[in-house]
């Protein structure tokens, strides 16, 4: 499985995500989070070390040696385990796992995305749930989503297979460097099924971290199901 975040994507990812929103995430995450909380797809911890600093135990899964070194120069207290989310287990369990910012995308088959549920209820205690944050399946063959003076994103969709490519021009050092990562998109209602085929019922689907509710124009949404109680 390639580490698609290595070398400088980890090292730049801190100052490239900076400008997004953090605090409503962990509004949202930290209520909870009472018996711990587990990040799949942590990343250098953007989300989990403002929640660990709320007082609440954070653990983590990430397929990035390199992610993961940037997240431990922050804090030592957040144990990360090194592999893939959708079969890495971590000691204890859990009232929250959780994986945001379209990462439950970077695992590119439908029996990986299955086991990304069935590997977070298995961390979770009863009635312990699991918050997923990820982009509604978008339709257009080829969609500028960012254009800036440094930064150039196209994703290029293949609906037929649920694959896409999110392609990155970033200016570096007076040099353009490419990178294109491959992802599946997910439906909501696929999403649901995964999470049936885990033991989870859903509990709350919104559109955001504000709880704006969850319509046909929603692009995105944050959802949350339930690991059955007892
Ligand atoms: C966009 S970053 C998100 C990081 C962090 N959650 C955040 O919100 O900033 C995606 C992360 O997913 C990780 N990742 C990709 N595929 C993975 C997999 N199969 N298992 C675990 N982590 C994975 C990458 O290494 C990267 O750290």
């Amino acid at each position: 499985m390639k580490d698609w975040f290595a070398g400088r994507v980890a090292e730049r990812y801190d100052a490239e995500t900076a400008d997004m929103p953090v605090e409503p995430v962990v509004d949202f995450l930290a209520p909870l989070a009472a018996g711990g909380a587990l990040e799949l797809a942590i990343g250098t911890g953007r989300i989990a070390v403002p929640l660990a600093r709320r007082g609440i135990r954070v653990a983590g899964i990430d397929l990035s040696e390199d992610m993961a070194a940037q997240l431990r120069r922050k804090t030592a207290d957040i144990p990360v385990a090194i592999g893939d989310m959708a079969t890495t287990r971590v000691d204890g369990t859990f009232s929250l796992a959780y994986v945001v910012f379209n990462s439950i995308n970077n695992v590119t088959t439908q029996e990986g995305q299955v086991g990304v549920f069935a590997n977070a209820a298995a961390h979770l205690e009863p009635g312990g749930c699991f918050v997923v944050e990820v982009g509604v399946p978008g339709l257009a063959p080829l969609e500028v989503f960012d254009l800036s003076d440094t930064h150039v994103g196209i994703d290029e969709r293949h609906p037929g297979t649920q694959e896409f490519v999110s392609h990155h021009f970033t200016l570096v050092d007076g040099r353009w460097e490419r990178n294109s990562v491959p992802f599946r998109s997910v439906s909501p209602g696929e999403l649901d099924l995964m999470a049936r085929l885990a033991g989870m019922t859903l509990r709350e689907r919104w559109s955001g971290w504000d709880r704006t509710p969850f319509t046909a124009e929603s692009l995105k949404h944050v959802s949350v199901w339930e690991k059955p109680a007892g």
